[in-house]
């Protein structure tokens, strides 16, 4: 275990099963559907290539990066979009794949962008959801675990942009980010 870490909440063995899981139910629901699955970069991508080498269909995948605006853990609530798709969303079924839902700001923006944009469907996948921390109303249609409020890094998570390479979700030690 990494020495930043103070314990690992899913496991490779728990994120493999997870990852499984998932496909199986997307695979399920998009069967007569060609999908755009789209990653929110960067802490999408270690979920992202795991989850699409399991999914058994046709599909094409595209990346949008958005940022949002305020400082160290807290998002004030502002999105904006950093990098669009270069597939066109119009008329599509697309399926947003994320890291995390905290507050739930940049899959609400992301959501209605998509939409207005002229997208026949939205759906969200993501693998983690930490409920209590919700601002905005977002319910993801695929989850992959339910977290508590604690500072998580790993399989694409980040602080400060370490740890992203982690192959487990684990706890970071509060010494890390209080110093
Ligand atoms: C993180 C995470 C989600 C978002 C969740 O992204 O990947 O996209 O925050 O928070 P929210 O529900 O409060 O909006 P971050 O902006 O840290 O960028 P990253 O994906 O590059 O790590």
């Amino acid at each position: 275990m990494h020495k930043d870490v103070e314990r690992i909440l899913i496991s490779q063995d728990k994120l493999e099963n997870i990852v499984n899981s998932l496909a199986k139910r997307i695979e399920k629901d998009y069967n007569d559907k060609e999908f755009i699955m789209v990653g929110l970069l960067k802490g999408s991508v270690v979920f992202m290539a795991d989850l699409m080498k399991k999914i058994d269909l046709d599909f094409r995948i595209d990346f949008i990066v958005a940022s949002s605006y305020g400082s160290g853990t807290e998002s004030s609530g502002k999105v904006r979009l950093v990098k669009d798709l270069e597939i066109s969303p119009v008329n599509k079924d697309i399926l947003i794949v994320e890291d995390i839902v905290d507050s739930g700001n940049t899959l609400n923006f992301v959501c209605n962008y998509l939409m207005t944009r002229g997208a026949n469907s939205v759906r969200v996948c993501t693998l983690c959801d930490k409920p209590s921390r919700r601002k905005v109303p977002m319910e993801a249609d695929y989850v992959g675990a339910v977290i508590p409020d604690e500072f998580i890094v790993g399989y694409g998570l980040d602080y400060d942009e370490k740890y992203r390479n982690l192959p487990y979700v684990g706890v970071l030690k509060r010494s890390v980010y209080e110093k």
